[in-house]
């Protein structure tokens, strides 16, 4: 007897869910103020409640989107957000059960993929996420100047609020890259987006970057911070960088020309953003740009395993059998043969054991399974096995998704 039981929430149930989710994140309840202007953005479709009696206790929900796989398919993903428990609740398996059904639905409605960014690190892998990119967070102090060679791109212009409201998802999808990693954002997230930065302190302003060809190919979302106290009063801002797209590597560059050129700035922080990135390159003196952390962002599960294990494209080295076990959603364990040529189920013996979580690791490629193995994270009875499994998984470039949600 669990003392509770999980289901779909109602229309009716909206309200009291999310009020449940702001305070298990610590943040006040939303007023009748907030419920009026953003209370839309929290839609009843795909969420699962936690109910004691008629009472919520847990939330999870999710929004339909796709994700760039290695060799350029999107293949379709819940995005798993706004999961909690209530604090009287906790360790008593409810998250448990929430993802449970929630794993269930999304196989039952054909997802290849779910992904989620926690708070926490230590929470998910028991159902079979694994951190699937990872993302630096870069600090640029001033004076940081170009180097003269850092090639012009094009022209920037700041937005109007509205306008930018209007623009960016077109944007975000004429921006479009073959990355692994990189995220839809289906109409729902814009508004889940805004209200997550008034929650975080209004005043974000955009900037959109236009190419030598006439077309718009990027943009930066950005806020300036204060930096002036009374004892001190400098008046250089640090800048706070949220979203910054771009269609290739012009449309970055010359993103970040335009944040290092904006007058009585201090500081540039940027956090997630992908790892070779190569903000210090661009840079006379490179050690102006800092690294302050590099951390795991996007956590990936593989809900049809073989159908994304055959959409991805692998690296040219002999193939390897893998044998998964997944506790969660069970039709997936087995052998499964990866090869240059594709990946499908086999009956042959296993090279390479692992579970859900470390195969979500793998997948987009940021992770080697030779680290892994060395990690005791998936176990090869020969070396090789892992050595080859680095070649077949790993991706030329890192996986970046760059996406909060
Ligand atoms: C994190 C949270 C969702 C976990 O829910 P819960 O119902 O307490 O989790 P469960 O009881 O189902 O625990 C499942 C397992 O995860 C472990 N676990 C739960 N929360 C954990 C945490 N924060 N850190 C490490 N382990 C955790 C439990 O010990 C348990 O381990 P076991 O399987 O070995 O027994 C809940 O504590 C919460 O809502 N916290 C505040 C909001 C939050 O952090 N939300 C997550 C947003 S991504």
């Amino acid at each position: 007897m669990t003392g509770f039981a999980v289901r779909p929430i109602t229309d009716e149930e909206r309200r009291p869910t999310f009020t449940l989710l702001r305070q298990a994140l610590h943040s006040p309840p939303p007023d009748d103020e907030f419920w009026r202007q953003h209370g839309d953005a929290w839609v009843a479709d795909h969420k699962f409640g936690a109910f004691a009696g008629d009472r919520p206790i847990g939330i999870t929900g999710s929004f339909d989107t796709d994700l760039v796989v290695p060799g350029g398919a999107r293949l379709s993903t819940a995005a798993v957000d706004g999961v909690a428990v209530r604090a009287d609740w906790t360790r008593r398996g409810v998250v448990s059960e929430l993802m449970r059904v929630q794993l269930q639905d999304f196989a039952a409605r054909g997802h290849a993929l779910a992904a989620l960014y926690p708070s926490e690190a230590a929470i998910y892998g028991r159902f079979g996420y694994g951190a699937a990119t990872l993302g630096r967070t870069i600090r640029v102090e001033h004076p940081a100047r170009l180097r003269p060679g850092v090639p012009a791109t094009g022209t920037v212009r700041l937005l109007d609020e509205t306008t930018a409201a209007a623009q960016l998802p077109a944007l975000y999808q004429q921006c479009a890259t073959t990355r692994p990693g990189r995220l839809g954002r289906p109409a729902a997230w814009w508004p889940i987006e805004r209200n997550r930065q008034i929650r975080y302190g209004a005043g974000y302003r955009v900037a959109v970057h236009t190419g030598h060809n006439g077309e718009d190919d990027g943009f930066v979302v950005f806020r300036s911070r204060e930096r002036a106290t009374l004892d001190q009063p400098d008046r250089r801002a640090a800048l706070d960088v949220r979203d910054l797209i771009g269609a290739g590597p012009a449309a970055v560059t010359g993103l970040w020309r335009f944040l290092l050129s904006i007058d009585l700035t201090g500081t540039v922080l940027a956090r997630d953003r992908p790892v070779d990135e190569p903000v210090g390159a661009l840079l006379t003196d490179p050690r102006r740009a800092h690294t302050d952390a590099v951390t795991d962002q996007l956590w990936l599960r593989l809900v049809d395993v073989p159908a994304a294990l055959a959409a991805r494209t692998y690296g040219a080295a002999e193939p390897v059998v893998l044998a998964l076990t997944d506790r969660q959603l069970p039709a997936n364990t087995g052998r499964y043969l990866i090869g240059p040529g594709g990946a499908h189920r086999t009956q042959a013996p296993a090279e390479l054991d692992l579970d859900a979580e470390a195969l979500g690791q793998l997948y987009l490629g940021e992770w080697r399974a030779s680290t892994l193995w060395q990690a005791g994270r998936l176990t090869a009875a020969d070396p090789s096995a892992a050595a080859r499994a680095d070649a077949l998984f790993t991706t030329e470039r890192p996986p970046w998704c760059g996406t909060h949600f």
